[in-house]
């Protein structure tokens, strides 16, 4: 049977594909330090688990196309909070950030065209945006330069006659990245000097630890017709498992042409939507909570990999990763190496290999990502390990 070539040109997550090496290591009772995946460990607020317990309608019915009213406007309220101007149908309610992006990749991307984003990115974007037909051009980063892409001349090299949109992830996942209000403004001007759409992806923006408000581009007036926030409350409240999302945006085209695809999916489910809205009551100190826990896990994360000599690194400022460059040949080969040789009291770990994090070919081969999702004990000793791995793996030969 045929396929089509837009799924063709996707791949499989490139982090689950270590999984079964994982499972064999497990077999053979081994504990595994996970610094992998970026789900958060933090407790889910207990409201939205009461609001699902008590929930009393005898039909479980489909929510409206573009959310609940009482989600929509808990979400209209937190923008409002941030000093945006929100009027009716700026905010629309999705299944998560993922279907947000997929939405909005669908209504502004045609075959051919071309959308720019800084890498290393979240390795999904491929996915929502080959199946539109069009291409990803990245903007050229390194670990020396922090993984830094707002510069003019970075930015503009890479626009062409067929260049939409630009798109980023602020805090960004997987280098941590947070742009500084000079380079936000940047960005908004090349955009608007180009007439291009600006994505911005902005799911981690309450993690950020250097003392900066938290900064959304919709803080400039001047780009909002231009201007599509992506947002989630699978980081903001740990609750990945909800699916729910939303988009921002203030340009009523682009809402006309994304309420088609909402339509055509019916809803968001219903109760992940109500249990997501009592989310935004939760009290301030759980988010000033979490972010003080966050902040400690990236403070233990640096401590432990300056210990390590060779690697390459800048202090993540946000979001929970941090991108290393390390000095081994090939980052997917050592995380085998790791799964299947590596012994230290029975224990090993695990990282991304950041080469999926890339478009270019060979980008990233001896990058990782580390995700700080563990408690500060496991973290130390899951980046001790680390460091012992890369030593044993050079002296093999
Ligand atoms: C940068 C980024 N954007 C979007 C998402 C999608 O999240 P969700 O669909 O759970 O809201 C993720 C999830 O990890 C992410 O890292």
């Amino acid at each position: 049977m045929k396929f089509s070539s837009k799924i063709q040109k996707c791949g499989l997550s490139p982090i689950r594909k270590f999984y079964p090496y994982q499972v064999e290591a497990q077999k053979r009772g081994m504990k595994i330090y996970h610094l992998n995946i970026g789900q958060p460990d933090i407790k889910t607020p207990e409201s939205y688990f009461e609001t699902v317990r008590n929930f009393s309608a005898p039909v479980l019915e489909y929510a409206p196309s573009p959310g609940m009213p009482v989600t929509i406007k808990k979400v209209e309220d937190y923008y409002k909070n941030l000093g945006m101007d929100i009027q009716p149908g700026d905010v629309v309610i999705t299944a998560g950030g993922s279907e947000a992006i997929t939405f909005t990749m669908e209504c502004i991307l045609d075959d051919g065209d071309e959308i720019i984003i800084p890498e290393p990115f979240y390795p999904n974007y491929k996915t929502f945006i080959y199946n539109t037909g069009a291409d990803i051009v990245p903007i050229k980063t390194s670990a020396e330069e922090g993984y830094r892409f707002a510069t003019r001349e970075k930015i503009e090299a890479a626009i062409t006659p067929k260049t939409r949109a630009i798109m980023f992830t602020n805090p960004g996942n997987p280098t941590g990245v947070v742009l500084t209000p000079e380079e936000r403004r940047l960005v908004a001007d090349i955009a608007k000097e180009h007439d291009l759409w600006i994505i911005a992806d902005e799911v981690y923006r309450e993690f950020t630890y250097n003392g900066e408000p938290l900064a959304t581009m919709g803080s400039f007036e001047d780009i909002l017709d231009r201007l599509i926030i992506i947002d989630s409350v699978s980081k903001r409240f740990s609750a990945c498992g909800a699916r729910v999302g939303a988009v921002i945006c203030k340009n009523k085209d682009f809402q006309a042409e994304f309420m088609k695809l909402c339509q055509a999916r019916l809803s968001v489910p219903t109760l992940d939507q109500l249990a997501s809205a009592s989310l935004y009551d939760v009290d301030p100190q759980y988010l000033k909570d979490v972010n003080v826990e966050y902040k400690k896990r990236r403070d233990t994360v640096k401590e432990e990999l300056s210990k390590i000599p060779g690697l390459v690194f800048s202090e993540p400022e946000g979001a929970f990763y941090v991108m290393v460059k390390m000095p081994v040949d090939d980052a997917e080969k050592f995380l085998i190496w790791l799964l299947t040789e590596f012994n230290d009291n029975n224990e090993t770990v695990m990282y991304a290999p950041a080469g999926g994090f890339y478009k270019t070919p060979g980008a990233g081969i001896n990058e990782m990502r580390i995700a700080y999702i563990l408690n500060c004990d496991d973290l130390r000793r899951a980046i001790q390990l680390l460091g012992k791995g890369i030593e044993q793996y050079n002296a093999r030969k």
